[in-house]
């Protein structure tokens, strides 16, 4: 998670992973400043997040030498959301200087999923660019955009709809009637 707007996204795409019985092992990275937009937006701390799950363990952003930091570690891929247009552009120049950016390095060169959930706007032409250069390194490009076709009842439900698009992206599907159903 990082410093972006949109921590609600992230903590219902953790509550997601959580439940799928396939995952045994979630790590959870949260930048200086997505720590401050978690606390701001929904009032929860790094150490809620690993209160929901035995599963969840924390590694340090600033730990570039944290497991996730090497091709040699097992996952099976990597969620970045919310993404910072500043994160985005770092992994986008391959500027390895913090956890969540060589983990997302490594993603990439390990031929892993990335799914970067990237919230800003408007999007200047640096963003644009970084995008697509992440989009032809392989990278999922999937900006907090929900849809609105399930007819989502509050909150809580948008962001699980959303979480839910997020998961098809790493192959953790679900049957769910949220989904279109022609
Ligand atoms: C409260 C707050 C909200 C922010 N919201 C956004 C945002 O929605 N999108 C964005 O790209 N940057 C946003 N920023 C700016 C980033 O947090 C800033 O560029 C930071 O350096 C990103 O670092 P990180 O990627 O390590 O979290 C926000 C900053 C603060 C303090």
């Amino acid at each position: 998670m990082c410093g972006a707007s949109g921590a609600a996204f992230g903590v219902a795409i953790l509550k997601k992973l959580i439940q799928k019985d396939s995952i045994s092992q979630i790590a959870l990275m949260i930048s200086a400043t997505g720590k401050r937009c978690l606390h701001d937006e929904v009032d929860l701390g790094p150490e809620d997040l690993v209160a929901l799950s035995p599963k969840v363990s924390l590694r340090s952003d600033q730990n570039v030498g944290a497991d996730i930091a090497s091709g040699s570690y097992r996952q099976d891929g990597m969620i970045i959301a919310p993404c910072s247009a500043g994160a985005l552009g770092r992994i986008a120049w391959g500027v390895s200087n913090n956890l969540i950016s060589r983990a997302a390095d490594v993603c990439l060169k390990e031929r892993k999923p990335l799914v970067i959930c990237l919230r800003e706007t408007p999007l200047n032409r640096v963003h644009l660019e970084n995008m697509l250069r992440l989009h032809d390194a392989g990278a999922i490009l999937m900006p907090l955009m929900p849809g609105f076709y399930s007819k989502p009842k509050d909150f809580e439900d948008l962001f699980d709809t959303f979480a839910l698009r997020v998961l098809d992206q790493l192959g953790y599907s679900d049957h769910d009637p949220r989904r279109w159903q022609g």
